[in-house]
């Protein structure tokens, strides 16, 4: 898969005010590549993650996902294209609370009609050193452990690309250094396309290409 972003531009109204948050950004991710966006806080990673996800709409230029541009498409359509081929990874797990580990990852499989076994959930378990934990629910599931099943519950689909967004930002050091080990592991393996949002330069330097965000643009 490959992502082709050009001139994009993005700004919020504040009242009267236009506040102009990505200006003529342009980024080209070719397949199976990890790539990190790096910025200081307030420099638009989230909002250019949103834009990438479809989550959120700008006000010029063009995303485009393997060659399909994203900037016509209607809200279904676009919630139909995310769920084919892109997955998620948020400080904020994002898990379904009353369903268990095993439910979790096999939900989004159910949602797209895709028919699966158990012995796939059970392998997607085990892949994140959850094979104990299978029928426990988030809340009864470590930081860590709650954040290896939403890798594995992004990763069932076997996603085109990968959105991460601080994946490690809820988690101490020493966690997060496992979490993260585990995720770079995962990616390559499964050769996913990556686009992961961290301000560690240490992760950072981890991903095949750094992209700085600053003052709208990537550096
Ligand atoms: N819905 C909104 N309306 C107005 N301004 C917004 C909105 N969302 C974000 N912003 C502004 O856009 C800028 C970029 O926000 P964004 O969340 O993308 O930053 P970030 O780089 O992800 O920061 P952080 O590292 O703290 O997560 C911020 O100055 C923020 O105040
Ligand atoms: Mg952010």
């Amino acid at each position: 898969m490959k992502l082709e972003i050009t001139a994009l531009r993005k700004s919020y109204r504040q009242g009267q005010e236009k506040l102009t948050i990505l200006n003529n950004l342009n980024m080209q991710v070719d397949t199976s590549e990890v790539v990190a966006v790096v910025g200081a806080s307030g420099s638009g990673k989230s909002t250019f993650l949103s834009l990438v996800a479809g989550l959120d709409k700008f006000d010029e230029g063009d995303i485009s996902v393997n060659g399909h541009s994203i900037k016509n498409l209607t809200t279904a359509e676009m919630t139909n294209f995310r769920a084919q081929n892109m997955a998620f990874v948020f400080q904020q797990f994002h898990l379904v609370p009353h369903l268990t580990a095993f439910e979790n990852i096999a939900l989004p499989l159910e949602i797209l009609n895709r028919p699966f076994t158990e012995t796939e959930i059970t392998a997607a378990l085990t892949a994140v050193g959850l094979s104990h934990r299978g029928h426990h629910k988030p809340g009864e599931l470590s930081g860590g452990e709650c954040q290896r099943l939403a890798l594995a519950r992004g990763l069932i689909t076997k996603p085109s690309l990968l959105l991460a967004d601080e994946p490690s930002g809820n988690l101490d050091t020493e966690t997060g250094q496992r979490v993260m080990n585990l995720f770079f592991e995962q990616v390559r393996a499964t050769k996913t396309t990556t686009v992961l949002v961290t301000h560690d330069r240490e992760l950072a330097a981890r991903c095949d290409r750094i992209f700085t965000l600053k003052n709208g643009r990537f550096e």
